[in-house]
């Protein structure tokens, strides 16, 4: 059974991450490995304790010290799931992207201690959320206990996985699915600018919908107890999916969408949730990728 990964560095934000890791561990009944990249092989230094210093100083007690926090911690959130922490020598990133080659999903702080001795910082959770094969989740903001889960649906192959996946959750967390689809007409923002109206702002509204409805079509049927509500906004996906986050106990995304260029790794919803959402982040994309 795959583990759900969390990469720490002993920062607040990484024991948010350590509890949601938990959380998602718990509820698919899974196990959660603790990891922390530990760079001393690219520092150069002793990382032993000094001979001057206690017996046990020096970086690898310090990195030890750091997991065996965090697994501690881990089983005091939950003490029904099973809890491994690892020290592993190399960089963050590197580190990460190695382990969630097998994991059921890696959970990470939003930002790390940051400066020179920040080992994971906010740039870490946004390469991971690039290049990672498995689900990828973010610690950050507040998750409303009772608010739904929120996925945003453009109609791509990535916002299918993460309407699976949200609606697992939302099973799992006996929530709401919020299913949400933005979208932007034609505006003239100066005189200059007027467009002839060529569309029918209720017929495209109601086009739109129809994406939204289409990509949650099967749910009902597997999940007879999920209550799916839709929402049709007019506006930009990225702004109105951070919006939307407000208010949710997780809002769940593709890597990418429909749009962007070929080689793009995240599109702009993902990234701007990535740093802006009010709640836990989960970007996904097919797991053949
Ligand atoms: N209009 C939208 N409404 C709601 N959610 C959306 C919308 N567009 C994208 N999403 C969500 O965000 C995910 C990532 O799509 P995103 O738009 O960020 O990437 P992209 O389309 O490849 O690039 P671009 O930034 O150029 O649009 C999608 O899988 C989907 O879950
Ligand atoms: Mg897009």
């Amino acid at each position: 059974m795959t583990a759900v990964v969390v990469g720490v560095d002993g920062s607040p934000a990484s024991t948010a991450a350590v509890a949601l890791a938990v959380r998602v561990a718990s509820e698919r009944h899974r196990p959660v490995r603790v990891v922390h990249a530990f760079v001393w092989p690219l520092l150069h230094v002793p990382v032993g304790p000094s001979p001057y210093g206690p017996a046990d100083g020096g970086l690898r007690h310090e990195a030890e010290r750091i997991v065996g926090e965090a697994v501690a911690y881990a089983e005091t959130c939950d003490a029904r799931v099973s809890v491994s922490g690892d020290v592993i020598a190399g960089g963050v990133s590197a580190v990460l992207l190695a382990a969630s080659r097998h994991a059921f999903a890696i959970v990470l702080g939003d930002r790390g201690l940051g400066g020179f001795t920040g080992l994971m910082v906010g740039s870490v959770a946004v390469q991971v959320a690039a290049h990672a094969t498995c689900p990828v989740l973010v610690a950050r903001g507040t998750a409303r206990e009772n608010g739904p889960v929120v996925v945003g649906v453009d109609g791509s192959p990535n916002s299918d996985r993460a309407v699976a996946f949200a609606a697992e959750e939302a099973v799992l967390r006996k929530t709401d699915l919020l299913a949400v689809h933005a979208w932007t007409g034609p505006v003239s923002t100066r005189p200059g600018d007027m467009r002839p109206l060529v569309y029918d702002p209720e017929q495209v509204a109601e086009d739109e919908s129809r994406v939204l409805f289409e990509a949650t079509a099967g749910l009902n049927e597997r999940y007879p107890d999920l209550l799916v509500g839709h929402r049709v906004v007019r506006g930009r996906a990225a702004h109105t999916m951070i919006t939307q986050s407000h208010g949710a106990q997780l809002v769940v995304v593709g890597a990418r969408g429909r749009g962007g260029f070929a080689g793009l790794l995240l599109g702009s919803v993902s990234q701007g949730l990535l740093h802006h959402a009010e709640c836990p982040v989960a970007i996904v994309r097919p797991t053949a990728a």
